[in-house]
């Protein structure tokens, strides 16, 4: 890892079509690749997601998935030399008097990872929206343990106590598909929930789990309470730092 990485926050409509094609080749290469049930459980995509094979992402469905028209969308990313080498998406709304900031999307080249780069990255969505609430689904716990460390304690003093009430209600009401869809899952929301899962939800990415898992392995190394529980396929673990502008 070398040269001045450079951040810049860029507001939904002032995001080009370029920066756009950055962000998906990024993804296309470094986010991850399909896990076993792939092909089988994506029906008539299943031809697109073949095991082992790099998850991919077109500009089309980037632009679609994280900037939809009408929404209040953000990029912030990170450039060295003028490459990218790391980005994050993020769509804000309101429910019930509180400000919700959303990531849709966060990937960091693989040879920027393990320096706090995608802290930093999320970091610069939370400046100046210290009365936001932010959420994330993902199947990395680096992804996690960053989203928690950017915008509330790091993953020593998580608090999930406060997230069955108020997160499935919050989801439901996102303008994200994504997010609406996803199914809340594991013994936090249902006491007979037996899959080990305790805060995850069910997004149906059948993303593989192996790199995921062995960050997790290293977590468990280090000593550190992992409080979501075990991740189930085609689940992603759930985080949400709560403030509210009204309390
Ligand atoms: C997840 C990802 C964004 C992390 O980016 P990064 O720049 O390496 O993250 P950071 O350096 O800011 O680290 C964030 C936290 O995670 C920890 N971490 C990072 N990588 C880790 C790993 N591989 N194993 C365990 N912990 C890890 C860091 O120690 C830090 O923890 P702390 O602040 O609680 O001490 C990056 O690995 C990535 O883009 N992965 C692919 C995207 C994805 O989510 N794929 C899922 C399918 S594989």
């Amino acid at each position: 890892m070398s040269g001045t990485i450079v951040i810049e926050k860029i507001q939904g409509p002032d995001v080009s079509e370029e920066m756009i094609a950055q962000a998906a080749e990024l993804f296309s290469s470094d986010y991850g690749i399909w896990g076993p049930l792939a092909e089988e459980k994506m029906g008539t995509f299943g031809k697109f997601c073949k095991p082992g094979h790099p998850v991919k992402m077109s500009k089309n469905r980037l632009r679609e998935q994280s900037l939809a028209p009408g929404t209040d969308s953000i990029l912030v990313r990170a450039t060295v030399d003028g490459n990218l080498v790391g980005h994050t998406f993020a769509t804000f709304w309101d429910y019930e008097g509180r400000r919700i900031g959303w990531i849709t999307q966060l990937c960091v080249s693989r040879d920027f990872r393990r320096n706090g780069l995608a802290t930093k990255i999320l970091s610069h969505l939370r400046e100046n929206k210290h009365d936001h609430s932010f959420g994330i689904l993902s199947s990395h716990p680096a992804t996690i343990r960053a989203a928690l460390r950017a915008f509330g304690h790091g993953i020593e003093k998580v608090d999930l106590s406060g997230i069955k009430e108020l997160v499935p209600a919050i989801m439901d009401s996102s303008p994200v598909p994504y997010v609406k869809m996803a199914k809340p899952t594991g013994s936090l929301f249902d006491q007979g929930d037996h899959t080990g899962a305790v805060c995850c939800a069910d997004t149906a990415f059948w993303v593989d789990h192996a790199e995921p898992l062995a960050a997790l392995n290293v977590i468990k190394e280090d000593g550190i309470k992992w409080p979501f529980g075990d991740l189930p396929d085609g689940c992603e673990f759930l985080a949400f730092v709560s403030r509210s502008s009204v309390t």
